[in-house]
C-alpha cells in the first residue's frame, strides 16, 4: 500500500523563519522543541510570543495597582507607559527581539520606598498571570530567574544624592 506524504516542508520552512519582533504574532506556548537544523525557539516565543506577554503584563500591573499592600509606589505613574516598557523589556530578556528603550531599573525605582514585600507580591503576580495564560512551569521558572538579579535596583534604591558643594576645601 502506497504510504501517504507528510507535509514537511512547510513545517520546516515555519520553523526555520527568523526570530519574533516585539510586535510579533503569537507562538503557541511550549513549542520550544528543538527541531534537528533549525535554531531553538526564544523563551519568548515559548511563552507565547507578544500577545500572552502584552496581556500577562497588562494583568500583572492592574493586579498590584489594585492591591493596597503593593500600589503605594504606582501614585501618580503613567501605568501605560509602565505595561508598555516591561512588556517591551520582558520581550528583550527574553529573546524576543526587541530593544528595551526605557530607563534603567535603579533610576526607575528610586525614591520610591519599594519593599521586599511589593517585589515579591509583584512577582507572586506575574507568576498567576502567566500560568492563566498557559505558560508553563519551565518557562515561567525561566522568565523568574531573569528578573530576580533585578532585585537589588528595585528594593530600597535611595534617591542618588544631588551634586551639591564639594565637602573638603580644596588646595592648590
Ligand atoms: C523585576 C521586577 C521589576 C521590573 C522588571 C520592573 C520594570 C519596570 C519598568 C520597565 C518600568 C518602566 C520604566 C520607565 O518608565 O522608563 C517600571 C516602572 C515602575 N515600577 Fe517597576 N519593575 C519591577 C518591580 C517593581 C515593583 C516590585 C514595584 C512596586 C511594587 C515597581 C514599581 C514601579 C513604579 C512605581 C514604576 C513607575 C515609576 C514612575 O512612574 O516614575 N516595580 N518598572
Amino acid at each position: 500500500m502506497a504510504r501517504m506524504r507528510t507535509p514537511v516542508r512547510p513545517l520546516l520552512l515555519l520553523l526555520a523563519l527568523p526570530c519574533c519582533t516585539a510586535t510579533a504574532g503569537a507562538a503557541v506556548p511550549g513549542s520550544g522543541a528543538q527541531a534537528a537544523g533549525t535554531r531553538a525557539a526564544s523563551l519568548y516565543q515559548r511563552m507565547g510570543g507578544a500577545p500572552v506577554v502584552s496581556a500577562v503584563v497588562a494583568e500583572t500591573i492592574d493586579a498590584v495597582v489594585a492591591d493596597p499592600r503593593l500600589n503605594q509606589s504606582f501614585k501618580g505613574s503613567n501605568l501605560r507607559r509602565v505595561k508598555q516598557l516591561l512588556a517591551e523589556q520582558l520581550c528583550e530578556l527574553a529573546g524576543g527581539g526587541c530593544t528595551y528603550g526605557g530607563d534603567t531599573m535603579r533610576q526607575v525605582h528610586a525614591g520610591h520606598h519599594i519593599g521586599e514585600a511589593e517585589f515579591y507580591g509583584l512577582v507572586a503576580q506575574l507568576r498567576s498571570a502567566l500560568r492563566r495564560h498557559g505558560v508553563r512551569l519551565r518557562e515561567r521558572n525561566e522568565l523568574l530567574a531573569l528578573l530576580a538579579p533585578m532585585k537589588r535596583d528595585v528594593v530600597d534604591v535611595p534617591v542618588p544624592a544631588p551634586a551639591g558643594p564639594p565637602t573638603q576645601v580644596e588646595e592648590r
